[in-house]
């Protein structure tokens, strides 16, 4: 795994070098640091703001260490504790630290890249055995209105939920999200009203403002009133998503045309990004800036998957233009058809519709392509969790018993 796209929490002992554990997380990633007496005081504010993905607890002094580490575990069980300690850790201390609600301790001094591998162990142990693996989650993107991203998402769920799998659709487009008109779903109940509803957010609350598609597909809705959107706030998102990815097979996240908080929320969340672009030098353009962001956020272009949609129309543009513009083949082209907007106005997906068409086919095709990668991410969890257990002579990460 890789740390890139992970939200940290960085508590600092009195002494502690804050330097060489950010070198040691990567440079784009959202990282939150606050002293460890403040923390002690004011946890609850910190969480809220950090909203982090995992805590980094570091100090010289064990009992400034405990109350803290048990404080994050009891309000966010799900966020993985990697203690980072400076002095010499005994036995006592070990056991209390792991006691408390710590994943992994390390002892500090290390050199970052070893510090990195170290953090990512603890991440990756908490995500494995105890959370089970998430699904993929695939954020369909495109910095310009109108595209198809919904139309992609859509057909994407559909398609996956043919197949026999279980896949829903989050529309974080809150303002005008359209995915219940497209998929013929009555918003009896939206992400406003789960967002507003009393109680703890848990999977069985969400699953209760799930509304279902007759393909077997899911979707948690946007709300139907543009002023409902300020309700849904980006911490209540990042938790809908883990949940969500703890109960679907396949989490699609149709996202409105710009890199708002919530799709950058969504971005970081996800374990997969897909750019929809148009044939067309306005639409290119535009996508071609979305792979410049994503790539300044961190993430390779090679490995976005990129639709091209409308892919036939002739506009004077060649296949090469479009790989010389965006810098990579487009992975999926989505060609034109009149069935679309027809199968759109009777709620209805084209692969429903007209399965065998080009444009059908070619969302089975995008449907085929996250399989193939949910498969190769099984294969290699599954290999390093085979790793983690063969290893032994640690030399620095002590490991919960
Ligand atoms: N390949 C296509 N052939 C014919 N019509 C299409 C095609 N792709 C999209 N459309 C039409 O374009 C419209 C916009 O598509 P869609 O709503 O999926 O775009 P979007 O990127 O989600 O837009 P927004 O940014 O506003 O959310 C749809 O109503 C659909 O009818
Ligand atoms: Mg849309």
């Amino acid at each position: 795994m890789s740390l890139t796209g992970i939200r940290f929490l960085v508590l600092l002992g009195d002494g502690v070098d804050g330097a060489a554990i950010r070198a040691a997380l990567p440079p784009t990633a959202p990282v939150h640091t606050a002293a460890l007496h403040d923390a002690a005081l004011r946890m609850p504010v910190i969480l809220e703001e950090a909203a982090p993905d995992v805590a980094l607890v570091a100090s010289d002094d064990l009992n400034s260490m405990i109350g803290v580490i048990r404080d994050i575990s009891s309000r966010e069980p799900n966020v993985p504790i990697a203690v980072l300690f400076g002095g010499s850790p005994d036995n006592g201390f070990v056991g209390a630290a792991f006691e408390a609600g710590a994943e992994d301790v390390i002892v500090l001094p290390q050199p970052s890249d070893e510090l990195a591998f170290a953090i990512e162990k603890a991440i990756a142990r908490r995500r494995g055995p105890s959370q089970g693996a998430l699904a993929p989650m695939i954020a369909i993107l495109g910095p310009k209105g109108g595209t198809g991203k919904t139309l992609t998402a859509c057909n994407l769920a559909v398609a996956l939920a043919n197949l026999g799998h279980r896949p829903v659709i989050v529309d974080i487009d809150l303002q005008f999200g359209d995915v219940g008109l497209a998929l013929g779903l009555r918003p009896t109940k939206t992400i406003y009203d789960l967002a507003v509803a009393a109680g703890d957010l848990d999977a069985d609350k969400v699953e209760n403002f799930v509304t279902q598609h007759s393909s077997g597909a899911s979707a948690l809705l946007a709300p139907t009133r543009p002023d409902h959107a300020a309700a849904v706030t980006i911490s209540f998102l990042r938790k809908v998503f883990e949940l969500l990815r703890g109960q679907y097979d396949f989490v699609i996240v149709d996202t409105p045309p710009a890199f708002s908080p919530e799709v950058i929320a969504a971005v970081d969340s996800s374990s997969h990004l897909c750019l929809v672009g148009m044939l067309d030098v306005l639409s290119l353009k535009d996508t071609k800036i979305g792979v410049e962001t994503l790539a300044r956020m961190g993430y390779d272009p090679a490995e976005l998957t990129v639709v091209l949609n409308r892919a036939d129309t002739s506009v004077g543009i060649a296949q090469g233009d479009v790989e010389l513009l965006l810098g990579r083949a487009p992975d999926i082209l989505v060609p034109s058809d009149r069935a679309i907007p027809k199968a759109i106005t009777a709620g209805k997906t084209i692969v429903e519709e007209e399965p065998k068409s080009g444009a059908g086919q070619a969302f089975s095709d995008l449907a085929d392509h996250y399989l193939k990668e949910a498969e190769t991410a099984q294969a290699a969890a599954a290999s390093t969790t085979e790793q983690q257990a063969g290893t032994t002579g640690r030399r620095f990460a002590l490991r919960r018993r």
